[in-house]
């Protein structure tokens, strides 16, 4: 499963790419707007720090605005993803550019037919939102399960599948093991994943006994 960090904070970004781990980058509206900063200017950084996808969404909702949108972005580096969301005209952009050449990630995704449309127009990646269907005391993670499930019944479908609105790690981990290809995760909840308790007590322990070993490492 590949990981993308969910945030337009170049701060978090670079910390998270430094791990060696960091696969992409997705944004929206509300992410760029907490930045304070110009979108444009924040989206060719990312693009210059990140060398994997990076989505960046259109705020149009007619056809011809999602177009313009989706093609001007598109333009700012060779690794932006379209992110459009799962309207009517948005399935029909999501076909436009699936034959020109520009990628797409369909957002706001909540159910398995908006996803099974959104394959079946072209898009390259579906965003599931989880959490949010949490939130509603919906089960988030029976719908990655369901496109996961319909996506494999059709070998034809290549959309892949990158569970969104990740709010914990266990989300992270059942994506995984529901077959997810992407989770685009919160720099918050990146961070959590790499820690355990039993790790931070089982190193102290072993450096506080190598402190009697004689001549230490060994190294002078
Ligand atoms: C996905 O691409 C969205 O940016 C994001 O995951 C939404 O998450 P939220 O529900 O926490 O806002």
């Amino acid at each position: 499963m590949k990981f993308f960090l969910d945030t337009a904070d170049i701060a978090e970004i670079r910390e998270a790419a430094a791990l060696g781990v960091l696969d992409g980058v997705t944004t929206n509206p509300s992410l760029v707007a907490k930045t304070g900063r110009g979108f444009l200017e924040v989206l060719a950084e990312i693009c210059e720090l990140v060398s994997g996808p990076v989505s960046a969404e259109v705020v149009a909702t007619d056809l011809e605005g999602i177009l313009r949108e989706g093609r001007f972005l598109a333009k700012v580096a060779s690794n932006i993803v379209v992110k459009i969301p799962l309207i009517t005209d948005g399935l029909k952009a999501t076909r436009v550019f699936r034959d020109e050449g520009i990628k797409t990630n369909v957002t706001l995704c909540f159910s398995p037919l908006q996803a099974l449309l959104a394959a079946k127009a072209g898009a390259t990646y579906i965003s599931p939102f989880i959490g949010r269907l949490d939130d509603i005391s919906h089960q988030g993670m029976a719908l990655v399960e369901e496109i996961r499930a319909i996506y494999d019944n059709y070998a034809e479908l290549e959309t892949q599948i990158l569970v969104a609105s990740i709010r914990h790690p266990l989300h992270v981990r059942d994506a995984a093991l529901a077959g997810a290809d992407v989770a685009t995760v919160p720099f918050p909840v990146f961070d959590k994943i790499i820690k355990h308790p039993l790790t931070d007590i089982g190193l102290a322990k072993f450096l506080k006994d190598f402190e009697k070993v004689p001549g230490g490492l060994g190294i002078s």
